[in-house]
């Protein structure tokens, strides 16, 4: 072995004691450094994170230089999304994941919350895209104000339209404004595979799934036919509201899919008169039932009513600037959650608790 080697190994060892705090696991053995280089004191590597903006990344790079005393760091951040266990179809071939944001209650904001995380993982740096699954009340292209023109690949697949650098595709693209859709569940099921088979979403590290409200056959085909990897609950704050949304997180645990957490949704409003925050539904009781049944609670959203008047006319980006600030640290810590669960979970059980006959 060369000086040079010896020396890389050397620092290499000293790097098998900085963990990542989510995984547990030394950075070497996970595989995030690359490109080591070691000149005398120097030391130049790239930090292979697996999720935009991950919030433990400051942790890690004070851990690598508490380590390395004595040496010259330079550190260059790169991430690569793991991708999860799900049952891919021909349009989502290259999708690394689809998570479900969903509820049991209607109106408390899955499709704004769908929204406002796209925007948030796509200013972190990944590759995004919304699947509009709620047939009968699709909002999702009102919302952003975006159109579509029919386009399809070599392959027959269509192209999604890309609004401010987010792939969707909704059924309101397909059906004049007012019709409505008179489907039962097979047609659902079908629409949703559809939308998974015949759209070529290309590479995407997040598909974000927005659910019509309930438990029926929308969340059921997803989570039989595996079709998403992960699922996040939305409720409003109060008890009416939470008790409702909670029955999403029974159906997907009897479905075996994994929710990573909640988030509350107009949480509270700032007057802007006085600034005073005001908590319109009351507080604690999602946090509480969440912690109740083991979930982690990710992160709470005010009442903005320019948003409001926003998704009614189709928001772009630039004007709900500072309300995506506030989601940013929720998405940072659902990407870091679905990271831990992707480099844990290889093959997710597939099995429905059918239960027994007496
Ligand atoms: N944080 C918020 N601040 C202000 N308005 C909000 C907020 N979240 C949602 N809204 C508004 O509340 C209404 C319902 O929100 P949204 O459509 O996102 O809920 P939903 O859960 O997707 O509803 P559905 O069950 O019908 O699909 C919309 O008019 C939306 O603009
Ligand atoms: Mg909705």
């Amino acid at each position: 072995m060369s000086d040079k080697e010896q020396d890389k190994d050397v620092v290499l060892q000293l790097l098998r004691n900085v963990k990542d705090p989510v995984l547990k696991k030394d950075i070497v053995s996970l595989g995030f450094v690359k490109d080591l280089q070691v000149n005398g004191k120097q030391v130049n590597l790239k930090l292979l994170l697996t999720s935009p903006g991950c919030p433990h990344k400051d942790e890690i790079i004070s851990d690598i230089v508490t380590n390395l005393e004595g040496y010259s760091v330079m550190v260059e951040i790169t991430y690569n999304v793991l991708s999860g266990a799900l049952v891919r179809k021909e349009g989502t071939s290259k999708v690394k994941n689809i998570i479900a944001i969903g509820s049991g209650k209607g109106g408390v904001g899955k499709s704004t919350v769908s929204i406002l995380l796209a925007y948030a993982l796509k200013r972190l740096g990944a590759k995004v895209g919304i699947i509009d699954l709620d047939f009968y009340g699709a909002t999702i292209p009102s919302m952003l104000g975006s159109s579509f023109v029919q386009n399809v690949n070599e392959a027959g697949l269509i192209l999604p339209p890309i609004h401010e650098g987010i792939k969707i595709i909704s059924l309101a693209y397909f059906i004049p404004q007012n019709a409505s859709v008179i489907w039962r569940g097979p047609m659902l099921t079908k629409a949703v595979h559809d939308f998974m088979e015949k759209v070529d979403w290309g590479e995407l590290d997040y598909l974000i799934a927005d659910l019509p409200p309930g438990t029926g056959d929308v969340p059921i085909t997803l989570g039989q036919d595996r079709l998403v990897n992960a699922a996040v609950l939305i409720s409003t704050p109060q008890p009416a509201a939470v008790n409702v949304a909670l029955k999403l997180v029974d159906t997907f645990k009897k479905l075996n899919v994994p929710v990573l957490g909640g988030i509350e949704n107009m949480s509270y409003f700032i007057c802007p008169n006085s600034k005073e925050k005001v908590e319109l539904f009351g507080s604690k009781y999602f946090r509480e039932k969440l912690a109740e049944i083991g979930l982690p609670f990710l992160g709470a959203l005010p009442f903005v009513p320019q948003l409001r008047e926003l998704e009614d006319v189709g928001v772009k980006e630039e004007n709900i600037s500072y309300i995506i600030d506030d989601i940013i640290p929720v998405a940072k810590e659902l990407t870091c959650k679905l990271s831990a669960l992707n480099s844990q979970i290889s093959e997710r059980p597939f099995f429905l608790n059918i239960p027994k006959k007496k």
